[in-house]
């Protein structure tokens, strides 16, 4: 039990991404529509995993070969107290790399907490920077001048190179591509382009609606030309280029039209203690029972993670279309497994 386990097809559990609420403030209609998702009070608290069980859970996944840690949502910062959980994990040792997946609209209010408590990377949500665009794709909820000024009290805080990442949907953003590009360039913060995937169950997701990053590839090199960058480690998820002119990096997040299941080390945790082996499994495999256990179990514990991760044969994004041909559609909410 001491080396750490490959899966079927034979890759190691480098990252974890940790949801720690999974209700959130927005509606995004390819995520949690609204007239799906009328009520705030998703979930309950007692069926989410206490900061204890997290920080135990945690550390059960460092022998496995966990060195990446990225909270998630639902909005992460709606869980009350965050910032004392990310004091704990952040002491953990052997985990490098410690980030956090948001929606914005609170950072304003908690960048600085955070920043403080030990948080060293930060990802904000932006698929437009029209307000009205910004309104409708948040379900009606969001507003677009908080969440910049959440962005700018980050990069007051201490965060930098923050990533920007925006959904691009044909015939809905495409044309708020070029504009955030050109708000960020010289910031110093990466903007991300993540095709459109069939995520969750409620999204209608249909494969016109994909941009393939290749199409938008050539119409930011004709506005500002691009240079291909080499990935920053082994199976990063986006596709990194910089400005030829000097004016920092982007990226294109390719997972329909170039899918990375090859190199996918990432296990996700939903709030109610549940493993998932993919982003498109239908289930997920209990943890929060062994974790509320009497303590002193955490050889079990990572003994039941180490078995399930050793199962994992998923590859979704590189069978979609058979998968979807043969009718199985069935795949956890986005909002459960922060993406
Ligand atoms: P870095 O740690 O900065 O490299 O970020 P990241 O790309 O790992 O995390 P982020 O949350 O920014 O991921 C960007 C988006 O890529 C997610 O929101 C998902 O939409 C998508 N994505 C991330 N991981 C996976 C994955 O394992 N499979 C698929 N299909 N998509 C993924
Ligand atoms: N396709 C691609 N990315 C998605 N996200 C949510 N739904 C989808 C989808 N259908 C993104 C969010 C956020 C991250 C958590 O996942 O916009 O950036
Ligand atoms: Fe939108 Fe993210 Fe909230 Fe889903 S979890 S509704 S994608 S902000
Ligand atoms: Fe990993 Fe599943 Fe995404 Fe493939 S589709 S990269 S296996 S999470």
């Amino acid at each position: 039990a001491d080396v750490p386990p490959l899966d079927r097809l034979g890759r190691p559990l480098r990252d974890l991404r940790l949801s720690v609420i999974e209700t959130c403030n927005f509606r995004c209609p390819y995520c949690m529509p609204e007239d799906e998702y009328p009520r705030d009070d998703i979930g309950d608290s007692a069926s989410r995993l206490s900061f204890d069980e997290i920080e135990r859970l945690v550390r059960a996944f460092v022998p496995l070969g966990l060195r990446k840690l990225r909270l998630t949502g639902g909005e992460p910062l709606l869980r009350k107290r965050l910032p004392q959980l990310v004091e704990r994990l952040a002491r953990i040792d052997g985990i490098d790399d410690l980030a956090l997946t948001t929606n914005g609209s609170l950072l304003a209010r908690h960048a600085r907490a955070l920043r403080d408590a030990g948080l060293r990377r930060l990802t904000v949500s932006l698929d437009t920077l029209d307000p009205a665009r910004f309104a409708q794709l948040s379900g009606g909820r969001g507003d677009i001048g908080a969440v910049l000024d959440g962005i700018e009290a980050a990069q007051a805080a201490g965060f930098a190179a923050i990533k920007l990442n925006c959904v691009v949907q044909r015939g809905v953003n495409e044309d708020d591509v070029l504009p955030l590009l050109e708000r960020f360039r010289g910031s110093g913060h990466i903007v991300r382009f993540i095709e459109y995937m069939d995520v969750g169950t409620c999204n209608g997701w249909r494969a016109e609606r994909v941009l393939p990053s290749r199409e938008l590839h050539a119409r930011i090199h004709a506005r500002w030309p691009l240079e291909a960058l080499q990935p920053g480690y082994r199976g990063e998820v986006a596709e990194r280029y910089r400005y030829a002119d000097g004016a920092g990096e982007l990226g294109f997040v390719s997972s329909v039209s170039a899918p990375f299941c090859g190199d996918c080390h990432r296990a996700r945790v939903s709030a109610d203690g549940k493993l998932f082996t993919c982003l498109f499994a239908g289930d997920g495999h209990d943890l929060r029972t062994l974790l509320r256990t009497p303590a002193g179990d955490d050889a079990a514990l990572g003994e039941r993670i180490a078995g399930l991760w050793t199962q994992r044969t998923d590859r979704y994004s590189e069978v979609r279309q058979a998968q979807r041909d043969a009718g199985i559609t069935r795949h956890v909410e986005m909002y459960a497994i922060g993406g």
